[in-house]
């Protein structure tokens, strides 16, 4: 291959702008392992990450993209071989390192999770980002008391989102039966129910704001949506309850008081998916290739490299659905 094409977010007049260009190797950040990129996704953080101030990119110009899966061409380290099938998100894709928006990537070897058998590189990408996410929320909230034989009632915002919706299809086929999917728009309500949620509530429902403890509505909150959502949410979680925080869609800042946690013994869980350990990662994929797949299900919309800012005006302007990946 002599050029390939790629997004480039670039700085111009102290404006940020991006689109494809034909770039080569060159233009790609240093790693030991090539790989031919079979699909990408697109996230929350990707839209941030070609806007002005989004905190996301910290050089330009860049390759975004922070999630990939495809074949290994080209390997110096020996771990791995030529041909091999792999997954690589987060670190530093995307932000300080080229990234998945592009038709080849080079990483660090360190970076890379083998793909599991029963996962295609399709269906690795309908998780991506977002159901390694959802997958390290629900662990995390297992590990905290929820269990399917109690029944508890589970709330998870954004449900409609990337995060949020394979969450909520997890949950569902993993055989709890008290999922609450948090929307704000009524047409969201048909496709938070065809997920597998089994009661819908808007956020303009959710109550009165600055109480210290209200009526113990959930037993565990998956959010993904952060800010006043979030806020709202603590007073509402019951006795030893947990929520699970892993965004800020909605905004980062968080207002509370100790008495849910002094009074109701309840936990707030912190997730990160970027710098999960490398060895940590294996198990949560083989999961997400087993028990937990939900990928033939999952709301998907695949497109072109060129069809990306559509996408990306789509979710910022708050009109995204499910999952959209990107085929090259
Ligand atoms: N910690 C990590 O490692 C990690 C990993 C992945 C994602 N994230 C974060 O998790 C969040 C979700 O990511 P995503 O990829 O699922 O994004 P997404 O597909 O854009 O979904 C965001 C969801 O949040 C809802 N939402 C946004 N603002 C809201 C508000 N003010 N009130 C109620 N709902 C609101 C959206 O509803 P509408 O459709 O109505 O707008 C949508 O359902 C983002 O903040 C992302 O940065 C963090």
């Amino acid at each position: 291959m002599n050029t390939f094409k790629a997004i480039i977010v670039k700085e111009e007049q102290d404006q940020v702008i991006y689109g494809i260009e034909e770039v080569n190797l060159d233009t790609l950040s240093t790693g030991e392992v090539l790989i031919k990129v079979a699909y990408s996704s697109v996230n929350y953080k990707d839209m941030l990450a070609v806007q002005k101030n989004g905190g996301v990119i910290r050089n330009y110009p860049m390759i975004p993209g922070i999630d990939l899966s495809g074949t290994i061409v080209h390997t110096t380290d020996t771990r791995y071989k030529e041909g091999q099938k792999v997954i690589v998100t987060g670190f530093a894709m995307g932000m300080s390192h080229t990234g998945g928006f592009a038709e080849y990537a080079r990483v660090p070897a360190d970076w890379i999770v083998p793909l599991p058998m029963n996962l295609s590189l399709k269906d690795a990408m309908v998780f991506g980002t977002a159901g390694f996410t959802a997958a390290l929320s629900i662990q995390a909230l297992e590990a905290n008391g929820m269990k399917v034989n109690n029944n508890p009632r589970i709330l998870v915002t954004g449900s409609t989102g990337g995060v949020g919706s394979i969450a909520v299809q997890i949950l569902s086929k993993i055989g709890y039966k008290n999922i609450f999917a948090l929307v704000r728009k009524k047409h969201q309500a048909e496709v938070a129910k065809s997920l597998g949620a089994t009661n819908v509530i808007y956020a303009s429902e959710l109550g009165e704001q600055n109480k210290p403890l209200n009526k113990q509505n959930y037993d565990f909150v998956l959010d993904t949506v952060g800010g006043e959502i979030a806020s709202v949410l603590i007073p509402q979680i019951s006795y030893g309850g947990s929520m699970s925080m892993c965004g800020n869609a909605g905004g980062i800042k968080l207002v509370s008081t100790v008495l849910p946690f002094i009074l109701r013994g309840i936990n707030l869980l912190g997730i990160d998916s970027v710098n999960v350990p490398i060895n940590n990662r294996g198990s949560i994929w083989e999961k997400l290739a087993d028990e937990w797949n939900i990928s033939q299900t999952t709301l998907i919309n695949e497109i072109s490299l060129d069809e990306l800012p559509h996408t990306i005006e789509s979710i910022k302007n708050g009109q995204h659905l499910g999952r959209t990946i990107i085929k090259y």
